[in-house]
């Protein structure tokens, strides 16, 4: 690991994080900075990610982490692994949720014709498993008093984006359940936040159709440009730090200011050289725009 700064943000807490597969996850690098920071950590996910990401490299990366194999959509494996975080590990300060995955997506299925098993799988894997791992944590009281619970979200949970199908669903699933959980952690001072990140080169993110145009759209609107993963770990550390102790049931956006602006400058010029070049507008489907009157 590079020489970077580091703050002892996680002095002496213990976490786990769920999805981390190969260096380019999000979920790796919020775990190899949570352990950079001082934390110790287990790392989570399915059987098949065991064989076909890096997850030793990554238990040697982090102290020889206990890595637990578990799907999260399924309520034996959840309520087992907690079980066993609770051996090797003992109680913990944070779960981070990294998890995502759409059948329908993976194999473009238009969203007018989704395959309804593929939609339930989507809504389930990446929303409801961030319900159930919160639920299964406390049956198996593994959460320390304080603690921080933190997943992964992207802004087409608020926005249509057309390409992201199903997994929008999922989202608005996953910010919700944020915000249901919210008041109920807070009884024990724990607390529970997205953050919705910039589109991120990972085996999840580029899978989307149309990733690369998506990603460059998105860094033309941010007036910081894209986050990476790296930086997305950054302000994870916050998040789960006493630092944002007071900070619980928000959509956290770590997108370089994509979230709040309404078009750009080279964007608009961009559509503006596009629509008054005939060639090129009919290139991009655009032949027949005219400006409303
Ligand atoms: N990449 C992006 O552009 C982007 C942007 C915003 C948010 N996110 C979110 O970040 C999170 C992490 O994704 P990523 O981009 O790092 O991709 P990734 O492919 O590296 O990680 C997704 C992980 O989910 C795991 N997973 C799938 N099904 C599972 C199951 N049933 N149980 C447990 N784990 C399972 C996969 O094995 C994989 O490790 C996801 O929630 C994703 O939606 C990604």
């Amino acid at each position: 690991m590079s020489e970077k700064a580091h703050y002892g943000l996680l002095k002496g807490k213990k976490g786990i994080v769920f999805g981390p597969l190969d260096e380019s996850s999000i979920g790796w690098q919020i775990a190899v900075h949570a352990y950079r920071e001082g934390a110790s950590i287990a790392i989570s996910n399915v059987a098949a990610a065991m064989r076909f990401g890096n997850t030793d490299e990554l238990s040697a990366l982090c102290g020889n982490a206990p890595v637990i194999v578990c799907d999260a959509s399924k309520n034996d494996d959840v309520d087992s692994c907690f079980k066993e975080l609770k051996e090797k590990v003992g109680k913990v300060d944070f779960i981070v949720h990294s998890i995502g995955m759409s059948q329908n997506i993976r194999k473009q299925l238009p969203y007018e014709e989704l395959n309804y098993e593929w939609f339930m799988k989507t809504l389930d894997v990446s929303g409801l498993s961030l319900h159930r791992l919160v639920s299964y944590a406390l049956k198996n009281d593994v959460l320390n008093d304080g603690a921080s619970v933190l997943a992964l979200s992207y802004i087409a949970s608020q926005r249509n984006y057309w390409t992201y199908s199903d997994m929008g669903d999922a989202k608005s699933l996953l910010e919700s359940i944020v915000r249901s959980y919210g008041p109920r952690l807070a009884r024990r001072g724990i607390r529970i936040n997205t953050i919705s990140q910039s589109p991120t080169y990972t085996k999840a993110g580029s899978g989307i159709p149309g990733f690369e145009k998506m990603y460059e759209y998105s860094d033309l609107m941010s007036p910081l440009g894209n986050a990476s993963a790296v930086e997305c770990a950054e302000y994870a550390m916050t998040v789960l730090s006493d630092l944002s102790r007071k900070v619980t049931m928000q959509n956290l956006f770590h997108d370089g200011g994509y979230s709040s602006m309404g078009a750009t400058i080279p964007m608009i010029k961009l559509a503006h050289e596009v629509l008054n070049d005939q060639e090129l507008a009919a290139r991009v489907g655009l032949e027949d725009f005219k400006p409303s009157a």
